[in-house]
């Protein structure tokens, strides 16, 4: 690529993608690419959904953004549809993961400050990823995102994931710790499931509720059907206080979502919090024309068979070299022997197969493909896969 003028955030990759539709992506030669990362969570509905492109062509041309000063009937629609989903009372629209997440965790601060704390700790998990603003960054566990930001580490407490014990032993330690915030499968740092599943969700919410501490999830990577059911945690018995999402909730379009419950519903009140974009007309009305493709639920059903499809297969081909598969839904990761240089992957992945995939914690291949692909397309994924890895072993 020739100079830019982008500041260099990201290693990119060296191509571009002109068009995409459901599970592919073509470059300006339309050449196809099976996309199994949409956009690192996103494009849960696959590339330029038929519903959620009406939603966006009608609206942008009827009313794109008022501000919240105003009454804005799409965002109350949305908030409803998502409330209903979510099982939540209330929620404030933001425009990103980040974003949703760092009301979240000044919620939390409110939630403290309401019962006399003077600076309170909420306990986040190693390998942790809540995004890049400074509360959320400094909840987030990963040493290169935080190097050089002074990030606001008396603030937090860090345990394992999936740890009890060690949660129950900072609850001795400290008496200052007024919420728990975690990913039920943790995304950015390994495609991480906790030894119980999703029991230690509950797990969680018995020592938060003994605690008096809030239980506040981020499914921002998880949520909006991406393991399965609409919200990951729906996948057990536990309630969460305080709920954020992104990614999947708009199919592409930016926006976040932060929701309470019971006790920490009525927090926020006028003035306390805030976006001009949040919850526009436009993203709005994104938001329910989302809800609507998933309320029936068949696409969270396809996402659990084709999930499992996908890992079983991929356990049958290569389980004998010691490859395994985690994950819920369509939200997958490969283990890979450890000593197996992945360093490549990606790349020969792409040139070699046509195949979007990513790998995250060194050697686990990250699978985010479309909650709606085909059997045909996961028998591709699948098929692609092992062409890339059966030669290395
Ligand atoms: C679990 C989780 N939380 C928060 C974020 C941050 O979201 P955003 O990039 O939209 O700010 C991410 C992004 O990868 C994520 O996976």
């Amino acid at each position: 690529m020739s100079a830019t003028y982008l500041m260099p955030t990201y290693n990119r990759q060296p191509i571009s993608f002109n068009r995409g539709s459901g599970s592919w992506l073509y470059t300006k030669d339309e050449t196809p690419y099976l996309d199994a990362l949409t956009g690192i969570a996103v494009c849960g509905l696959g590339h330029c959904h038929p519903k959620v492109t009406e939603a966006i062509q009608q609206q942008a041309a009827t009313l794109v953004h008022t501000s919240n000063l105003f009454g804005i009937d799409w965002q109350e629609r949305a908030g409803e549809a998502l409330c209903h989903a979510a099982q939540m009372d209330s929620v404030f629209f933001a425009n990103s993961g980040t974003e949703a997440n760092e009301a979240a965790l000044k919620l939390a601060r409110l939630y403290a400050n309401q019962q006399g704390f003077k600076r309170p700790k909420g306990i986040v998990m190693e390998h942790s990823f809540h995004g890049r603003t400074l509360l959320s960054l400094s909840a987030t566990a990963n040493p290169k995102a935080r190097e050089g930001f002074y990030t606001l580490d008396e603030d937090f407490i860090r345990v394992p994931f999936g740890d009890i014990a060690a949660i129950e032993q900072a609850a001795q330690d400290h008496d200052d710790i007024c919420a728990v915030f975690v990913e039920p499968i943790q995304g950015e740092g390994g495609l991480n499931t906790a030894a119980n599943g999703f029991t230690y969700l509950e797990q969680l919410q018995a020592v938060c509720d003994s605690h008096n501490w809030l239980f506040m999830l981020d499914e921002v990577q998880t949520g909006n059907g991406r393991t399965g059911k609409y919200f990951a945690y729906q996948h057990s018995n536990a309630r969460p206080d305080v709920l954020t999402t992104a990614k999947g909730l708009g199919n592409g379009f930016p926006v976040g979502a932060c929701m309470v419950r019971g006790r920490a519903n009525g927090l926020f009140g006028a003035g306390s919090h805030g976006s001009t974009y949040g919850g526009t007309p436009l993203a709005s009305r994104v938001v329910h024309s989302v809800y609507e493709v998933l309320a029936d639920g068949s696409i969270m059903d396809n996402a659990v068979t084709e999930g499992q499809f996908i890992r079983e297969s991929m356990v049958d081909a290569l389980g004998q070299y010691g490859v395994s598969a985690r994950g819920a839904g369509m939200m997958i990761g490969i283990a890979l022997p450890e000593e197996m240089d992945c360093s490549s992957l990606v790349d020969r992945a792409r040139d070699e197969q046509k195949l979007i995939i990513n790998v995250t914690g060194s050697h686990v291949i990250r699978l985010l493909p479309p909650l709606n692909m085909s059997r045909n397309e996961s028998s591709q994924v699948v098929e692609r896969l092992v062409n890339l890895l059966k030669p290395s072993f």
